[in-house]
């Protein structure tokens, strides 16, 4: 399927990106009208462009039913102030409710039965229940432009920011794994990041890795290794040398089965090493395969 996305109506076009551009993280956006009516509701076009200065952008869009405007998006326009909160996995369904179209000058904090909790720098109040809250000034507003659908960038410079204590260790580091964040995906679709589909890719910058073009021509054709194996293997800042004091049963044990036939023994070596590359074993299986060589 090609999809020209001029030829689609802003539905569809919302639909396709929606479903592609995933999982994407939820703002919630806490904001203010000069006559102190508060409103409460989450975007997930949302994410942060830049660490120094910390700016953090999302985007209400005009409502593809009617052209309007969105609450938030008045009322940055009259108070450039927003507390954006940032929603996990406990806070999904009422965070979804706080969605709804209410009228404007409905408070979606008592709609939606979050508390209010003050913030120290801005006059929105930010929720008591999120346990990242961040106190935000809006520094520009950027309309797309004007048709239905039409998203306009509303661009936050991050002043402060809340973390709740069981989160953070005693040196002040977070982990990653206690958030819990909820993530909007295409239609009704969320996912949770939690400890089961958590995993971590080493940053490859603080080494230049040889690259996948410089891999053995056996290992680059392999039948067995996937495209992510190869990724781990050529993120090797050198070609490994055969290690003589590398000593594994394993790797003994199909050097011996397999000697009479070398296809064979190929294969199960790069199922091996497939084996000890899933399991980050990078090291290890390159000692492997190179027991080919
Ligand atoms: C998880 C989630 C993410 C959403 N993301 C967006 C978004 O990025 N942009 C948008 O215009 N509306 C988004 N919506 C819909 C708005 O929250 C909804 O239109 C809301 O009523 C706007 O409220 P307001 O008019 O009080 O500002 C999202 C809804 C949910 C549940």
């Amino acid at each position: 399927m090609i999809l020209d996305l001029k030829d689609l109506a802003a539905v569809e076009k919302q639909y396709y990106l929606q479903h592609f551009i995933a999982p994407r993280p939820i703002c919630f956006a806490s904001t203010i009208d000069k006559q102190g009516n508060v409103n409460l509701s989450p975007f997930s076009f949302f994410n942060m462009f830049s660490s120094d200065p910390p700016i953090v952008v999302f985007s209400p869009s005009r409502r593809i039913r009617n052209n309007t405007t969105k609450h938030t998006l008045q009322n940055v326009l009259e108070v450039p102030e927003v507390a954006i909160n940032i929603v996990t996995y406990d806070m999904v369904q009422q965070t979804s409710l706080a969605s709804c179209e209410y009228p404007k000058g409905i408070n979606e904090f008592i709609k939606a039965g979050f508390t209010p909790l003050p913030a120290t720098l801005i006059r929105p109040p930010m929720v008591k229940e999120s346990k990242i809250k961040m106190e935000c000034r809006v520094i520009e507003i950027k309309p797309l432009a004007e048709l239905a659908g039409s998203g306009n960038l509303v661009i936050c410079e991050v002043m402060r920011v809340h973390v709740d204590d069981s989160l953070v260790d005693a040196n002040k580091r977070i982990d990653q794994r206690k958030i819990n964040h909820v993530a909007r995906l295409g239609g009704d679709w969320y996912c949770q990041v939690n400890e089961s589909n958590l995993f971590q890719v080493e940053k490859p910058n603080t080494q230049i890795g040889i690259g996948i073009d410089c891999l053995p021509l056996s290992i680059r054709n392999s039948k067995i290794l996937s495209g992510n194996n190869l990724g781990q293997l050529g993120n090797v800042r050198e070609l490994p040398a055969i290690d003589p004091s590398f000593d594994d049963d394993n790797l003994k044990q199909i050097i011996q089965y397999y000697s009479i036939n070398p296809d064979e023994m190929e294969r199960e070596l790069h199922s091996y090493a497939k084996q000890l590359l899933e399991k980050g074993k990078i090291i290890q299986a390159w000692q492997v395969l190179l027991a080919l060589s």
